[in-house]
């Protein structure tokens, strides 16, 4: 019996030395300027090794996907929270807490939200009653453990033009441009607790800074609560410039907003339109990156935490989307079977010269 004993104790001692990381947490590291969080779901969950580096890193979660409209409602009425609720109970049983993604979408929602049991476009009455069925369902359970929301998900338009909404959205064509209004209402009710922020990508330049500014002018206008913009930081090494994501950081809070930065990456390749053909560069990284790319990623990462750690006023959280290089998105958005090696960490775990080079950033 005693043998038994002490072999399951180096089993045990053994398991937790193998996965015991050896370099500092980011999330202790940074603790007095702002969060950090780190986009997970379920997979990360299954690998050790993986949920080892997001407890040792991050102090907040968002689920990448399972709590979006899709996976969360996929049939009319029938809430499938068993996903989710399985990435939030693991987080918040290790103390980490949750940030909640996404309510609203124009992507990653059921079609039958949009039309009748004749397959006809429902009308404004009815999408407004399924938008509020959805939130309140969604927000009740969650209540208490998630403490914020993207309430609504990129529905700013990305060309200049006279339209600040992307008008090709199916709430935005049944309901009109007022759905904005509409589900922030619905949310502040569903939970007065919660914290409410929109979020979007490409809110660094302009012309979806101003948007977004004059997106929170009607909500307050309307009577709804707004509390923070999640500016995403879906990054290039080169761009947007410093200069143009410190003046939206501004921006927003001299509109007296919390800023979060809610799924930072930066890709090594050049932005390309959606769906583009793969081409020979897109895998040029394939058996790593080069050391001249591995500094410039480093710098950019400096240059970004130099100037969050200047911000730490406004901005409270900073989550990076996705774990390690091998787990981001990015190697199948916006080129399927793209190579890219766009956070902290790379394919084995490890931290790149860009984690120490965000590290140093408070030494300066
Ligand atoms: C992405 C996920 O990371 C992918 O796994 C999924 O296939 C598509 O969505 N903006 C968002 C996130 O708000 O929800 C997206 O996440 C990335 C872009």
């Amino acid at each position: 019996m005693q043998c038994v004993r002490i072999l399951v104790a180096v089993l045990l001692m053994g398991s937790v030395l193998a996965t015991e990381r050896q370099e500092p947490s980011l999330a202790q590291h940074f603790a007095d300027h702002f969060t950090i969080g780190m986009g997970v779901d379920v997979a990360d969950l299954r690998d050790p090794a993986v949920w080892d580096l997001v407890l040792h890193h991050a102090a907040i979660i968002t689920v990448e996907n399972s709590m979006k409209p899709s996976p969360i409602q996929r049939e009319p009425g029938q809430f499938s929270f068993a996903r989710a609720n399985r990435v939030v109970d693991a987080a918040r049983n290790a103390g980490l807490k949750v940030h909640g993604h996404t309510l609203v979408w124009h992507r990653q929602t059921p079609d039958w939200m949009h039309v009748d049991a004749q397959d006809e476009r429902i009308d404004r009455d009815q999408a407004l009653e399924r938008l509020h069925r959805h939130i309140s369902t969604v927000m009740g359970h969650y209540r208490g453990r998630v403490e914020s929301w993207d309430v609504i998900n990129e529905v700013l338009a990305d060309a200049p033009g006279d339209e600040d909404m992307r008008t090709d959205a199916p709430w935005y064509e049944i309901i009109g441009p007022d759905y904005v209004e509409q589900v922030f209402l619905m949310a502040a009710e569903a939970d007065p607790d919660a914290l409410l922020f929109y979020n979007d990508y490409n809110l660094e330049t302009e012309p979806k800074r101003s948007r977004a500014l004059r997106l929170v002018e009607r909500v307050r206008a309307a009577g709804g609560r707004i509390d923070g913009i999640g500016i995403q930081a879906h990054l290039q090494i080169d761009t947007p410039s410093i200069e143009d994501i410190e003046a939206s950081i501004r921006a927003f809070a001299d509109a007296g907003l919390k800023v979060y930065i809610t799924e930072l990456d930066v890709s090594v390749h050049p932005w390309r339109q959606p769906g583009s053909e793969l081409l020979p560069e897109d895998r040029g990284y394939e058996d790593g990156l080069s050391e001249e790319t591995a500094q410039r990623l480093a710098q950019r990462y400096a240059d970004l935490f130099a100037l969050f750690v200047r911000h730490s006023d406004v901005i409270e959280r900073v989550t990076f989307w996705n774990t390690h290089d091998g787990r981001s998105w990015l190697n199948y958005f916006p080129v399927q079977d793209r190579v890219d090696h766009p956070l902290l960490f790379d394919r084995q775990l490890q931290p790149k010269p860009a984690f120490s080079a965000v590290m140093e950033v408070l030494d300066r």
